[in-house]
């Protein structure tokens, strides 16, 4: 198809999608546009590269049947908190319940503002949505990941692995087949706790805890690295210290200490995409990365693939009052992902044929790769 018939093509299904977004739409944008939105999370193929992050929107198992119904690709489970055998956890203070979130503006974008931490029902519960989560990825409905907060020591302390073994086990018994794919959260310990005043401590975080989780059981890791209160320099120095993991998801929220809370909104992105362009943040291929902060938008999404991401997670995107997208029925999952690829100026779809008409993305085999926006690996520099 012309490049003049794709926009109108696009024109046309930004317009009907609005009352219901069809479930594979990975395939209708395959045969309409020739575009490939093939995506890779911690190795793991996806059918295109929007993810929900960890938090309030993937409690239960109903969220999960929803987001799979709308065809989201990766649901990232809200964090449990490690524990050991008799049920001990050591970071305790952050499984703390608190129900109301507020939607807020800030700095010309969306934040939600929130002051809850980690899973604040029984490990069992969360076994149960682990299981819940394993049966929809082997349909091939959607991949479901669980998220853990384990123990963090001062430097001059050991790692609790108690609570590392019988958190780990639980969760590769609970998922059955190996590997089992977990994301390890450092977000609200980086953020708020004296804990965090101490970079070497946070470095040693970085550089020790995949192993202690590989410890045991067979695991892939994604490390959700935290934007702790320092400088750019040393953001960049914990992407080099988790190094050894399998995958990083880049980079979970600001911290105001003002007011006591984490934010987004377009202060979370400018960093993350800073700290991403820096020389010593510039992709490689191992840790593989999945962007998240303040994704709202397709141009957005080949901003932090630009930047060596495979996948990205929302959520803040995914919380929005209903009137906010353009689309007019389907759940807010749906409305979500129709804006982020069919948004004729915006949309992840109009940035690739933009790119192609540019001459900035080429073809391959006549189709139009998601992947290709990535820098390849050996190249000196961002394509
Ligand atoms: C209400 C709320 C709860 C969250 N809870 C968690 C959590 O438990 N674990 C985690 O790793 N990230 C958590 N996050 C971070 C999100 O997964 C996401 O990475 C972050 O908000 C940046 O993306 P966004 O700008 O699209 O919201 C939470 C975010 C929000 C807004």
């Amino acid at each position: 198809m012309s490049s003049s018939g794709s926009r109108a093509s696009l024109t046309k299904d930004f317009e009907r999608f609005k009352r219901e977004l069809p479930r594979d739409f990975p395939a209708h944008v395959r045969e309409t546009y020739r575009i490939d939105l093939s995506a890779r999370y911690l190795d793991q193929p996806l059918p295109h590269p929007i993810g929900k992050g960890s938090g309030q929107l993937s409690l239960n198992a109903g969220q999960l049947e929803t987001d799979a119904e709308a065809g989201l690709a990766l649901a990232v489970l809200k964090t449990v908190i490690a524990q050991d055998a008799a049920g001990a956890q050591s970071m305790a203070a952050w499984a703390i319940h608190e129900t109301k979130m507020k939607v807020e503006r800030r700095g010309g974008g969306w934040t939600v503002t929130w002051k809850g931490r980690g899973w604040d029902r029984s490990f069992d519960d969360y076994l149960a949505l682990v299981r819940a989560g394993r049966d929809l990825t082997r349909a091939g409905r959607l991949l479901v990941v669980p998220s853990v907060k384990y123990h963090l020591p001062r430097l001059d302390e050991p790692f609790r692995d108690a609570e590392y073994a019988f958190t780990t086990r639980a969760l590769a018994e609970a998922w059955g087949e190996a590997p089992l794919l977990v994301e390890k959260d450092f977000s609200p310990t980086l953020a708020g706790d004296h804990l965090s005043d101490e970079r070497a401590q946070i470095l040693r975080w970085l550089r020790e805890v995949p192993e202690r989780i590989r410890g045991h059981a067979p695991v892939r890791i994604a490390m959700k690295v935290m934007n702790a209160r320092f400088d750019d320099d040393f953001q960049c120095q914990m992407l080099e210290a988790a190094s050894s993991a399998d995958a990083l998801v880049v980079f979970n929220r600001l911290f105001d200490p003002t007011a006591g809370i984490a934010y987004g909104g377009p202060e979370l992105s400018d960093r993350n995409l800073r700290v991403l362009d820096w020389p010593s943040g510039r992709p490689t291929v191992r840790p593989s990365r999945c962007g998240t902060g303040n994704i709202h938008s397709g141009r957005m999404i080949a901003e932090y693939a630009a930047r060596g991401c495979s996948s990205v997670q929302l959520h803040t995107f995914f919380q929005l009052p209903l009137e906010e997208y353009p689309a007019t029925g389907g759940s807010r999952t749906q409305r979500a992902l129709h804006v982020l690829l069919f948004d004729p100026r915006d949309g992840l779809i109009a940035v690739m044929l933009e790119r192609e008409a540019r001459g900035q993305l080429e073809r391959r085999g006549g189709e139009l790769c998601f992947l290709d926006l990535l820098p390849s690996p050996d190249a000196n520099h961002p394509r």
